[in-house]
């Protein structure tokens, strides 16, 4: 199995990029697991408390079981993966079955923060986007998405998405084997990922 990581910053258009790379491509060949679904389960806490759990910090994250189930994964074992709801902030009741598949992406903002995480990358994937249009995207999805109001994604911005990134998102940069701009100059760097999958495909 090739498991291929894709990291950067909130709004940096991940899922974008994945989207790019997975156009034309067999799908069912290609499995994906989101950091997003791993955030730990959070049933001892009521709504309040939970809105104010800092979920830009790798301590959020149950990369343990993250990394339990790639290496499953790899192993050839399917696993089923929770499933994270951004309204309650909590893992929900449900998981998604998933089998194993020649190719796999891992995609998240903290994935090359874990250093057992990062090692089971074979290609490790940097999607990066300015800081500005970053926050711009994330203002536009939060509101019209996730029901948040401007000055709360404003306010959590400045006292815990900006810290966070430049302490543990940006440093990872330095692991990527290769960087993508997010913008629409970036299809070499995707055509060239892609003929890379094409080729474990083939
Ligand atoms: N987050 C949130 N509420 C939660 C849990 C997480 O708002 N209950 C936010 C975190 O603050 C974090 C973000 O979700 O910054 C991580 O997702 P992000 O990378 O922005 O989304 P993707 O769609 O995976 O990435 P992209 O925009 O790059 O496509």
């Amino acid at each position: 199995m090739l498991v291929i990581g894709i990291a950067g910053g909130t709004g940096s258009g991940k899922t974008t990029v994945v989207n790019k790379m997975l156009n034309e491509l067999p799908n069912k060949e290609v499995g994906i697991i989101s950091q997003d679904s791993y955030y730990k389960a959070t049933d001892n806490l009521s709504y309040e408390e939970r809105t104010k759990i800092n979920f830009d910090h790798p301590n959020s994250i149950d990369f343990e079981l993250l990394v339990e189930h790639l290496k499953k994964l790899k192993s050839g074992e399917a696993i089923d993966q929770p499933v994270y709801s951004f309204v309650t902030h909590n893992r929900t009741k449900d998981t998604h079955r998933t089998h194993p598949t020649k190719v796999f992406i891992v995609e998240g903002i903290l994935i090359f923060n874990n250093p057992e995480l990062r090692d089971l990358c074979d290609i490790k994937i940097f999607v990066h986007a300015d800081a500005d249009e970053r926050l711009i995207r994330r203002l536009k999805r939060d509101i019209q998405e996730r029901g948040r109001d401007m000055n709360e994604v404003l306010n959590r911005y400045q006292d815990t998405l900006k810290p966070m990134h430049n302490q543990f998102i940006e440093p990872t940069k330095n692991f990527a084997d290769i960087i993508i701009p997010n913008d629409r100059y970036n299809t070499v760097a995707v055509d060239i990922v892609r003929t890379v999958i094409n080729d474990k495909l083939n």
